[in-house]
C-alpha cells in the first residue's frame, strides 16, 4: 500500500530559490543573534519612580497600577536599599500630598519639610550612593490640580515660573542631585540653571521634560499622586499636543540652549518617533517616561493571560533603547533589574 505524505511530496518537487541573501541565516541559533543584536537593556538604563505618602511603615497599592504602591519615607528608605543592592542608578520622586496641605498655589512646594525633602534627606542619609530626582511641577500641592499658578482659567507662565524657582532650589537644598521640571512653562530651564547656580548649586543637574505631551496615559498616576478628581480642565495649555513632532525639536533644541544636562520624552512608547528624532538631531543625553497608563496596560492584559506581561515588560523597554533612549523611567524598575541580574 502506499502512504502518501504531502510534505515529503512537496519538498521532493521543491525548486529551490536562488537567493544571494537569507535574512534567517543569522538567527539560525542564540549564539548568532547574540552575535548580530543591536541593542541591550541593562540595569544602567533603568530610572525607578516612586510614589511617596506620609506616615509609617505604610505600604498603600495604587488601584490601577497592579505592583505598585504608595510608600512612607521609611518605606521608601527600604526600597532605596534593595534598588540601590539590584543597581539601579537612581530614583525619581512622587508625593501624595494629604488634601489639607493643599492650596491654590502649591505653597507645600516650597516647604523644606515636605515629603519630597524628607524623602531626599533620609535616603541620601541611608544610601547615599543612588542618584535622587525630583519633579518639579505644582500639580501635587495644588487644589486644582495644574502645575502652575492659576488666574481663572489661565494657566499664569512667568509667575508659575518664579514658584517653579523656588520649588527647585528647595528640592537641591534637601539634597536633590537632578532637578526634573515637568511643568512644561517656557523659560523654566533657564531661569532653574540661574537660580542653582548663584545658590553654589552648580553641580545639580537638570533632565527637562523637554517633549511633554497632553496625554491621555497619565491617568493612573494622578490616582496615585490624589489629584484625579481633582483636576480643573486639561493641561494643554503648557503641555504639547500629541498631532506635533517637529515642536518637540524646537522645545529640545530650547531646553538644550536654556542649560538643560538631559531631555525626556514622555509619555514613552506612543511616542517612540520623537525619541529617535531627538536623537538624530541633538547629542544630549535623552530619556524616555513609560508613563503610567502604558504600565497599566500591560500589566491589565498580562493579569488577564492576553498578553505575556513578563516579555511584554523586557520588550517595550528594548524598544526605548532602540529608538535611541539613553535611559528609561519605568515603574517595572526594580522587577526588571531582578531578571537581568538574574541572567547572569
Ligand atoms: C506632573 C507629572 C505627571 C506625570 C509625571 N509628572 C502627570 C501630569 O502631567 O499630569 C505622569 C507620570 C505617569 O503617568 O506615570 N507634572
Amino acid at each position: 500500500f502506499s502512504h502518501r505524505d504531502p510534505v515529503q511530496e512537496a519538498r521532493d518537487s521543491l525548486k529551490k530559490l536562488d537567493l544571494t541573501h537569507r535574512a534567517r541565516r543569522n538567527r539560525k541559533a542564540e549564539w548568532s543573534r547574540r552575535l548580530v543584536r543591536e541593542n541591550v537593556l541593562t540595569t544602567d538604563d533603568l530610572i525607578w519612580p516612586l510614589f511617596l505618602i506620609e506616615g509609617e511603615n505604610r505600604q498603600e497599592p495604587v488601584a490601577a497600577m497592579p505592583g505598585v504602591e504608595r510608600l512612607s519615607i521609611d518605606a521608601a528608605v527600604r526600597a532605596a536599599v534593595k534598588a540601590a543592592e539590584l543597581n539601579i542608578p537612581a530614583l525619581a520622586f512622587f508625593p501624595y500630598t494629604e488634601p489639607e496641605l493643599r492650596d491654590p498655589l502649591g505653597k507645600e512646594a516650597l516647604n523644606a519639610q515636605n515629603l519630597v525633602c524628607r524623602a531626599c534627606r533620609a535616603i541620601k542619609r541611608e544610601v547615599p550612593h543612588i542618584g535622587l530626582i525630583t519633579d518639579v511641577a505644582l500639580d501635587p500641592y495644588t487644589t486644582h490640580g495644574h502645575d502652575g499658578v492659576m488666574r481663572g482659567e489661565e494657566i499664569l507662565n512667568d509667575e508659575s515660573v518664579a514658584v517653579l524657582v523656588e520649588q527647585a532650589l528647595n528640592q537641591a537644598r534637601a539634597g536633590a542631585d537632578v532637578i526634573a521640571p515637568s511643568d512644561m512653562m517656557d523659560g523654566r530651564v533657564a531661569a532653574i540653571r540661574a537660580a542653582l547656580d548663584a545658590e553654589g548649586f552648580e553641580s545639580v543637574q537638570i533632565m527637562s521634560y523637554a517633549a511633554k505631551y497632553a496625554s491621555a496615559f497619565y491617568g493612573p498616576f494622578r490616582d496615585a499622586i490624589g489629584t484625579k478628581g481633582v483636576l480643573i480642565g486639561d493641561k494643554r495649555t503648557y503641555q504639547m499636543d500629541p498631532a506635533n513632532s517637529d515642536e518637540a525639536l524646537r522645545e529640545v533644541a530650547e531646553d538644550i540652549e536654556e542649560g538643560a544636562d538631559m531631555v525626556m520624552v514622555k509619555p514613552g512608547m506612543p511616542y517612540l518617533d520623537i525619541i529617535r528624532r531627538i536623537r538624530d538631531q541633538f547629542p544630549i543625553p535623552t530619556f524616555a517616561y513609560q508613563v503610567s497608563g502604558e504600565y497599566a496596560m500591560i500589566q491589565a492584559a498580562a493579569g488577564h493571560g492576553w498578553i505575556d506581561g513578563e516579555k511584554a515588560m523586557l520588550e517595550s523597554l528594548l524598544a526605548f533603547k532602540r529608538a535611541g533612549a539613553s535611559g528609561i523611567l519605568t515603574y517595572f524598575a526594580v522587577e526588571v533589574a531582578q531578571k537581568l541580574a538574574d541572567r547572569k
